[in-house]
């Protein structure tokens, strides 16, 4: 067939004209006019069939459409009267393929069936807004990074070492070298392109085995890192707050519909976008924990719980900073006031959010580094080529991680990170 078919989201240019359109039935109404709700990936649109407008054979087969069949259409493009969005008055209607008993309807599925049937269930509305807006947000960042003077450097999924610890670790067997693990993170990769590139950046998969079945954990999750030469925690606040910003800028401006359909309230959003971050110490935030009725004690890590607290009282991010060391990863630099706090900021969502970013300043003294390593129980030998950054010319720099299901997950508001990726990998998650 050599017709040219227009895509929906071109309808608004073509009004008046005749076009041809093909996709996916999301739902039929038939009286004696029949209404069909059009989804063709780019977006949606109603197809009006009547009696008298469309041809005799084409009326009779949208009589018999069902939920999610493929048929291709020619029709006048109208505006709608109510709406004033395009619709179709359909002349033609042909059936490309027939759908029986599509298993997830306009009722309400509970979470575990939906689940079962992602790939299906990823026709729906909501699931194309979100996964929109995640494409959105990555380019975002791709487009932020580049244009500030960033160099792509990839890192290794496959890894002989650890970056968070131990204990979140997927291993696998890997030929004569024994074991290999799944990266938690491409920072370890990042610090030796530092004197090499200056700039750097990595955004790829990134794989946590952790044991917490929460709504803010996956154990296979994107995360994009930069690193910066002659930088310190400072700069990784600034540079946070410069990205995140530039997100928000670029889905408030080019994901309207997809937010419309969220129901997403984009006042919390341009708050975000137009105020400048808070900014606490952990000694700090434990205090305004206290206050906020929490029972955690100076010396803990933040709990879900805690996060939820700090951030439903705060009406932008926040970033926090100078944590103690006992908690944080073995790479962080220590503060020279007080050397029991790590030199790092996790920024927090509001609106309950909590972290979506974690970094800061990288130790760069050797001794202090080897302490750390042996102090986690981490073997020396695995880290020789990282040791090499202090070895050559070890000047002072940062950097961050900025997971982009956290992310997508609070531009959306959404309730749990499993609908911010495509294909959910979470502990008793790894199907389909
Ligand atoms: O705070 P994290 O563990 O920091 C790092 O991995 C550093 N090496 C990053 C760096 O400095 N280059 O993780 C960074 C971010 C978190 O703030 C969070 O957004 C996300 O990664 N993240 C997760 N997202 C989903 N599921 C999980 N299990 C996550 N763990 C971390
Ligand atoms: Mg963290």
């Amino acid at each position: 067939m050599s017709v040219a078919f227009t895509e929906v989201r071109h309808l608004k240019s073509r009004v008046g004209e005749e076009v041809a359109l093909r996709g996916w039935v999301r739902n039929v109404r038939t009286s004696k006019t029949r209404f069909i709700d059009l989804r063709d990936g780019s977006g949606f649109v109603q197809c009006v069939v009547g009696a008298a407008e469309a041809d005799p054979a084409s009326y009779e087969t949208a009589g018999q459409l069902t939920q999610e069949c493929a048929i291709a259409l020619t029709g006048l493009v109208q505006t709608h009267p109510k709406t004033g969005e395009p619709e179709i008055l359909v002349k033609t209607l042909q059936l490309l393929a027939g759908s029986v008993d599509f298993p997830i309807t306009p009722k309400d599925h509970g979470i575990e069936f939906l689940m079962e049937n992602r790939t299906l269930w990823l026709r729906s509305k909501r699931q194309w807004a979100i996964i929109r807006i995640r494409h959105t947000i990555s380019k975002a960042i791709r487009d932020f990074f580049d244009e500030d003077g960033f160099t792509l450097l990839d890192a290794p999924i496959l890894t002989p070492s650890a970056c968070e610890g131990t204990s979140t670790l997927f291993s696998t067997d890997y030929f004569h070298e024994g074991v290999a693990f799944l990266s938690q993170s491409g920072q370890l990769y990042q610090e030796p392109g530092v004197p090499a590139f200056g700039k750097t950046y990595c955004f790829g998969p990134t794989f946590r085995a952790e044991k917490s079945k929460t709504r803010r954990h996956l154990t296979e999750f994107w995360m994009v890192e930069p690193e910066m030469a002659f930088a310190g925690l400072e700069d990784v606040m600034q540079l946070g707050e410069r990205m995140v910003k530039f997100i928000l800028a670029r889905v408030l401006t080019d994901r309207v519909e997809e937010l419309k359909i969220l129901e997403r309230d984009v006042a919390p959003l341009e708050a975000a976008l137009n105020l400048g971050f808070a900014r606490m110490s952990y000694t700090e935030s434990v205090a305004k924990l206290k206050e906020l009725g929490s029972d955690i004690n100076w010396g803990e890590d933040f709990g879900n719980d805690d996060e939820t607290i700090l951030m439903n009282a705060m009406d932008r991010p926040l970033w926090v900073h100078r944590f103690p060391k006992s908690f944080k990863a073995f790479y962080m630099e220590y503060d020279r006031e007080n050397p029991d706090l790590a030199m790092g900021a996790d920024l927090l969502a509001p609106e309950g959010y909590g972290e979506v970013i974690g970094g800061g300043e990288r130790a760069i003294d050797m001794q202090y580094l080897l302490d750390q390593i042996k102090h986690h129980g981490l073997d020396q030998k695995d880290y020789e080529w990282y040791l090499d950054v202090r070895r050559f010319g070890g000047v002072q720099h940062a950097g961050f991680g900025m997971g982009l299901e956290r992310a997508v997950a609070w531009i959306c508001k959404l309730p749990h990170v499993r609908e911010t990726i495509p294909y959910p990998r979470m502990m008793g998650t790894l199907r389909p």
